[in-house]
C-alpha cells in the first residue's frame, strides 16, 4: 500500500499567512502542518510515501523533511504540481509512483485524533474499489457531503448549500489504481478544478465504494477558524498524552 499526501495549492483562504509560504508548512500548535498527515500514514503502517506539493516554498519541504528520518522513514518521494488544478489533478501526478498498487491519499491539511491502522488493514482485504471516511460536523456545507440511503452512499455533493446529511467526507481516501483511469475522464468543475468528489462519485456509481464513520475528532486546517481549532485540538491531545 502506498501513501500520497497532497500538499499543493495556494492556500488563498489563509492569505496573508500563505502569501510567502505553503499552507502545509504553517504551524499546528508545536509542529508544521505536514507532520500530521505524515504521521497518520506512518502510524497506519504505510512507509512508502509521496508528497505532492506546489505553490510557494515547495523546496522547503525537502529542507524540512529530508528523507523522513524524524518519522522513522528511510526515504520520502516528492513531486510538484504546477498551478491550481485541484485535488484530483494533484493525485493524477502520483500514477507513476503508485504503479498499480493500492493507496491511501491524505489531504495535507486534514488532522485526525485516532488511527487509520485498522482501516488500512480492512482496505488491504477489500478486493477492489475505494473507501472513504465520514465525520458528523456542524458545518457540512464546507465539505463534500454524502447522501445516505440506508447503509449506502448514493452520491456526494461538493459544498452543497443545503446539505442532505450532517456528515463531511474527510480528506483521507483509499483507492485502487482504477482511480487514475477515473481522473483521466474528469472535467474541471465551476471553480476550474478536478474535484476529488467527482472521483468518489465515479466509484459510487460503479458500486465500488465502502465507507466508515471515524472515531475521535477530525478537522481540516485550511481556514483561519479551522487552523486555530486544529491547534487547540492538537494541544489538548498532546498535553493529555503527557499526563
Ligand atoms: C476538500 C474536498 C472536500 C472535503 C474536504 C476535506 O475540500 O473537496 O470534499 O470534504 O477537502 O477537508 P477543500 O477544503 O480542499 O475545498
Amino acid at each position: 500500500m502506498k501513501g500520497v499526501i497532497l500538499a499543493g495549492g495556494l492556500g488563498t483562504r489563509l492569505s496573508p499567512l500563505t502569501k510567502i509560504t505553503n499552507k502545509h508548512l504553517l504551524p499546528i500548535y508545536d509542529e508544521p502542518m505536514i507532520y500530521y498527515p505524515i504521521r497518520t500514514l506512518v502510524e497506519g503502517g504505510i512507509s512508502d510515501i509521496l508528497i505532492v506539493t506546489g505553490g510557494n516554498s515547495a523546496g522547503d519541504f525537502l529542507r524540512l523533511l529530508g528523507n523522513g528520518k524524524d518519522f522513522g522513514l528511510k526515504h520520502v518521494n516528492y513531486t510538484y504540481q504546477e498551478g491550481e488544478g485541484g485535488i484530483a489533478e494533484a493525485l493524477g501526478l502520483a500514477e507513476h509512483f503508485v504503479d498499480r498498487d493500492k493507496m491511501v491519499v491524505v489531504l495535507g491539511d486534514n488532522i485526525i485524533e485516532g488511527s487509520i491502522k485498522q482501516a488500512v488493514e480492512d482496505f488491504e482485504k477489500q478486493p477492489k474499489g475505494a473507501k472513504i471516511f465520514l465525520k458528523e460536523v456542524s458545518d457540512p456545507e464546507r465539505f463534500g457531503v454524502p447522501i445516505i440511503d440506508g447503509n449506502r452512499i448514493t452520491a456526494i455533493e461538493e459544498k452543497p448549500k443545503k446539505p442532505k446529511s450532517p456528515y463531511a467526507v474527510i480528506g483521507i481516501y483509499m483507492y485502487d489504481a482504477y482511480v487514475f483511469d477515473i481522473i483521466k475522464t474528469l472535467r474541471p468543475s465551476d471553480r476550474g478544478e478536478l474535484e476529488i468528489t467527482d472521483v468518489n462519485n465515479a466509484y459510487i456509481k460503479n458500486n465500488m465504494m465502502t465507507f466508515e464513520i471515524i472515531d475521535g475528532w477530525w478537522t481540516d486546517a485550511g481556514t483561519f477558524d479551522s487552523l486555530h481549532k486544529a491547534a487547540c485540538l492538537v494541544e489538548k491531545k498532546k498535553k493529555s498524552a503527557q499526563q
